[in-house]
């Protein structure tokens, strides 16, 4: 027999408000330390076939593709500065959290510019540590010239999106199991052209708010002039609930979050061509010409825009709990093969820039 006790708690739980929606900052990368948390990949793109070197720390530092600006914000970069010759690869950047997060987090960006151009893919994103195992969770990704952010999942098999609360109509595809589709995820378009390439910096950038919660995966995307008040000072403390429906939403119903996630470590990383950008079909929608002969290879000024300048991150942990795994001697080293379409043709054009 349940208790009553018992069954009070479970009456609770159907209810919405019943979960966490408010948050407490743990974690604030910003300033003058923000690389200061961060492991830099220090190998060539052996995770998505990009034409790419994901540079280490000392490289990094000494060829100024990650540092802080005058204004204090971070700056993510590709290398526009060198004269890649055919065959080589241009240099890059991808770092990720040393600490990672556990379900009951929030994590939010304020970002001024993000990378775009042909042959450009950039992605600010989080994954467990044994893709596809724990899961993965893309906020903003786009590739060559595309105006408009798509948000992804990418699980083991039997995570769907069912019955989103979300305000955006554009569902790319519902099934998040890295088996379905070629590893396209389930993806939802932000219905904003100032959510990506030159229309975000134009409007003065934007925050992306991710929550991952047992009662579901949402994203938020605010453009400058519709940050909600409540985020736009120094918030020590957020609350999911005021800040109207998501732009994207993975409720738990299709996807049991605590069986397809695990604690995420957060990542931005920038590679050239590859699976996504690099696929010919793909890369022909908003391009021209073939990705890497006619843009990885040459003097780079087709990379000028090719950067994140982010003012900070903040990460938010469920009041009450800690949800922080505290840096841990373990390298995300397991191969993330995102939004795939076409391997084979993808392939065929990265042979050109094959070691
Ligand atoms: C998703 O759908 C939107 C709207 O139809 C489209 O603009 C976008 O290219 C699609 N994204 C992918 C990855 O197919
Ligand atoms: C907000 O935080 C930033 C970075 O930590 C700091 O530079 C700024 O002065 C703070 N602003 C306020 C109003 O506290
Ligand atoms: C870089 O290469 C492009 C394309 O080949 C060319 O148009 C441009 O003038 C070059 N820029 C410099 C500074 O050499
Ligand atoms: C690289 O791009 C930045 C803007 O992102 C620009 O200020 C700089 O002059 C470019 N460097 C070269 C060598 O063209
Ligand atoms: C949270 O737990 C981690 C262990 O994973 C510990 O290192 C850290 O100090 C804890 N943080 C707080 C604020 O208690
Ligand atoms: C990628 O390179 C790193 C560093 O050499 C290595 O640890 C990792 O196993 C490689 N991953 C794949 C998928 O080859």
């Amino acid at each position: 027999m349940i208790s009553s006790k018992l069954s009070v708690v479970l009456g609770l739980l159907a209810l919405p408000g019943a979960w966490a929606t408010s948050y407490s900052m743990v974690q604030e990368y910003a300033g003058t330390t923000f690389f200061d948390g961060w492991d830099f990949y220090g190998n060539y793109d052996n995770l998505t076939n990009g034409d790419a070197i994901f540079v280490d720390a000392n490289q990094a530092q000494s060829l100024k593709l990650a540092y802080v600006n005058d204004a204090g914000n971070a700056i993510i970069k590709v290398d526009n500065a060198s004269t890649v010759a055919y065959n080589d690869k241009r240099n890059t950047i991808r770092i990720n959290t040393k600490d990672r997060y556990e379900v009951g987090s929030v994590w939010i960006t304020d970002m001024l510019h993000v990378p775009f151009g042909c042959s450009v893919w950039p992605a600010w994103w989080s994954q467990a540590p044994h893709w596809p195992v724990g899961g993965e969770i893309d906020t903003f990704e786009g590739v060559n010239q595309v105006t408009m952010n798509q948000m992804t999942l990418h699980t083991e098999p039997g995570c769907t999106q069912v019955n989103p609360v979300q305000s955006s109509t554009l569902v790319n595809s519902t099934d998040c199991s890295f088996q379905a589709n070629s590893n396209q995820g389930c993806v939802v378009t932000t219905p904003s052209p100032q959510s990506y390439g030159e229309a975000f910096a134009q409007a003065g950038g934007g925050m992306f708010v991710t929550e991952y919660a047992s009662s579901g995966i949402s994203i938020w995307f605010f453009s400058r002039s519709s940050i909600p008040s409540s985020l736009q000072s120094n918030a020590s403390s957020v609350d999911t609930s005021a800040l109207g429906t998501p732009v994207a939403n993975w409720p738990t119903g299709g996807c049991n979050i605590g069986n397809f996630f695990q604690a995420q470590s957060l990542i931005f990383d920038i590679t050239l061509c590859g699976d996504f950008a690099g696929n010919a079909a793909t890369f022909a929608q908003t391009c021209s010409g073939t990705c890497y002969p006619d843009y990885v290879v040459g003097n780079g000024s087709t990379y000028d825009n090719a950067y994140f300048e982010v003012q900070y991150v903040r990460v938010y942990g469920a009041n009450g709990q800690n949800t922080t795994i505290s840096a841990a001697p373990l390298s995300i080293s397991r191969p993330s093969t995102k939004a795939v379409a076409g391997v084979a043709a993808a392939a065929a054009v990265l042979g050109l820039a094959a070691w």
